[in-house]
């Protein structure tokens, strides 16, 4: 377990993944009634931007540096606005200092009744987390193995949330473990909002991972294809190789007003987020075959 989420920390693929977190919890409190989310693969729940890691190479310069400084149309602002306020909350001061991770925008938008159960399988990382969150009751910290855990912990007594499973990507069978695990979950939990992250890197094995689950979704729990939707954002060519040019969503059970919001936010993003003419978006409900990004399985 190499990977270092530290260096990646509030480039354009953490503004996308957590916006959509953000608009996921929007909805859930919509409704009076206690929710539960789920982290599976946690990190250390906020970054130091002024750290070693961060300024090695600087990404979240181009992602929530960028996002910050441009002029926000009052559509993109309101979309924006439950994200940004998590932003805001780690970054008390004038200066962005600070990039919240999942489980912290998750902590700044709950409420007193929800509750947080987070996983994280990288022992330093975990001690981090659970220091973090010791004096708030709302969160469980857990050190163990986020896939395995998903099948005991869902459906969570509440009944109603959300689970986020963001892996690493390092191990080359990843989207593969992440299939399983979607799988498992949604079998138990057919009515829990679910967002799966990948990285449009080895694309055959993304659109196979997005296609397989929407056709299994489909064929094995009669989930209507709107209730699949996947928002995509690469900010230069893709490429195999290097550093990562593109990544986005699943997500399973989405509100009803996501796609929406991120037809509207998605150009708006790109624009902001591009690092040259190969830059684009996707957003697309029930994972529509035109929109492949391989010809073929
Ligand atoms: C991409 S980072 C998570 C970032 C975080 N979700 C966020 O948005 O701020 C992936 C994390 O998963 C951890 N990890 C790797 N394998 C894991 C597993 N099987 N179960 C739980 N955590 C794992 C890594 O140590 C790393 O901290």
């Amino acid at each position: 377990m190499n990977y270092r989420h530290a260096f990646h920390a509030g480039n354009f693929a953490d503004v996308l993944k957590h916006v959509v977190l953000a608009l996921c919890f929007e909805h859930l409190k919509a409704k009076p009634k206690p929710f539960r989310y789920i982290d599976t693969h946690s990190g250390i729940g906020q970054y130091d931007l002024t750290s070693d890691e961060a300024r090695r190479s600087p990404e979240f310069e181009d992602g929530i540096t960028r996002v910050l400084a441009a002029d926000k149309p009052d559509d993109v602002a309101a979309i924006l606005k439950p994200f940004l306020h998590a932003v805001a909350a780690s970054n008390p001061g004038e200066a962005l200092t600070a990039y919240p991770g999942s489980p912290q925008v998750a902590e700044s938008l709950l409420r007193d009744t929800d509750r947080i159960q987070l996983c994280e399988l990288h022992p330093a990382d975990a001690k981090t987390l659970d220091q973090r969150y010791a004096k708030d009751r709302r969160v469980k910290v857990e050190a163990r193995d986020g896939y395995k855990a998903l099948s005991a912990i869902v459906p969570p007594v509440e009944k109603r949330g959300l689970v986020l499973i963001d892996p690493p990507f390092e191990h080359r069978d990843e989207m593969a473990f992440m299939a399983e695990a979607a799988m498992n979950g949604i079998n138990r939990w057919p009515t829990g909002t679910f967002i799966f992250w990948r990285p449009l890197k080895d694309l055959w094995a993304q659109e196979r991972f997005d296609v397989g689950l929407t056709e299994w979704l489909i064929a094995e729990k009669q989930i209507e294809p709107e209730k699949i939707l996947r928002a995509d954002l690469w900010v230069r060519e893709l490429e195999t190789e290097g550093k990562l040019a593109g990544a986005g969503v699943v997500v399973v059970n989405p509100p009803y007003t996501l796609e929406d919001n991120l037809v509207t936010l998605l150009p708006w993003l790109c624009e902001v987020l591009k690092q040259d003419d190969g830059a684009g978006w996707r957003v697309d409900g029930g994972i529509a075959e035109d929109s492949l990004l391989v010809d073929e399985f």
